[in-house]
């Protein structure tokens, strides 16, 4: 089994790549593969549409088209984000954009067809407002749901979340989480 971590934070060690480990150190002897965003050097998406109908993104070759066989090839996903500006981190979003082919097709009446269906996922996000209004203000809930939105589209089942709000004055993940991080790695391995 191929599992693909994605860690859309630009800390290396930092809440959200903590948490993405404690589910994928959890994995048995699963092929994990693990991404910083921060690291891949991708331009962002021009918009021209040419993908959806070769399949192939027109920029020239970078980390854009690495992520979009990665994604292929993956078995399933461990994504993360801190919570920047309400919404995903700018790098995760600019990742996605460029995978879009990759992701999901497109019938000829513009519906469109999940290419993943049958994988499993899990997400993860961290913010620095406090319980409970990172809920209250929809902190960690709009990024949740912008993941979930790009895999649902692509046909990936979200099997749960981790979600650390009010992590300006903590260090360290809570031992609920990790035991939570671990229940999710059995579920995403069965
Ligand atoms: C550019 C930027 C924007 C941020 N925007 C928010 C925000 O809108 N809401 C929030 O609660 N925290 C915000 N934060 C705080 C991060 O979400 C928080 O520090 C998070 O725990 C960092 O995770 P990491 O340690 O994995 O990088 C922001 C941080 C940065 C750097």
């Amino acid at each position: 089994m191929r599992v693909l971590v994605i860690n859309g934070s630009p800390r290396k060690k930092g809440n959200v790549a903590t948490m993405l480990h404690a589910v994928s150190d959890n994995m048995g002897d699963a092929d994990v593969h693990w991404i910083n965003v921060n690291d891949l050097s991708i331009r962002p998406c021009m918009g021209c549409m040419k993908c959806r109908e070769t399949g192939i993104c027109v920029l020239p070759e970078d980390d854009g088209h690495c992520m979009a066989k990665e994604i292929k090839d993956c078995d399933a996903l461990i994504i993360g984000t801190p919570v920047y500006w309400g919404n995903m981190s700018g790098q995760m979003k600019l990742m996605f954009d460029r995978i879009v082919p990759a992701m999901m097709g497109e019938s000829k009446l513009g519906i469109p067809i999940a290419l993943h269906k049958g994988k499993k996922a899990v997400i993860v996000s961290t913010c620095t407002t406090i319980w409970p209004f990172n809920w209250i203000a929809r902190q960690t809930s709009n990024a949740n749901h912008a993941m979930k939105e790009i895999l649902k589209y692509s046909g990936f089942k979200v099997i749960g979340k981790l979600v650390l709000p009010g992590t300006k004055n903590k260090s360290g993940i809570p031992q609920r989480i990790i035991k939570k991080a671990r229940r999710l790695a059995l579920k995403l391995y069965k």
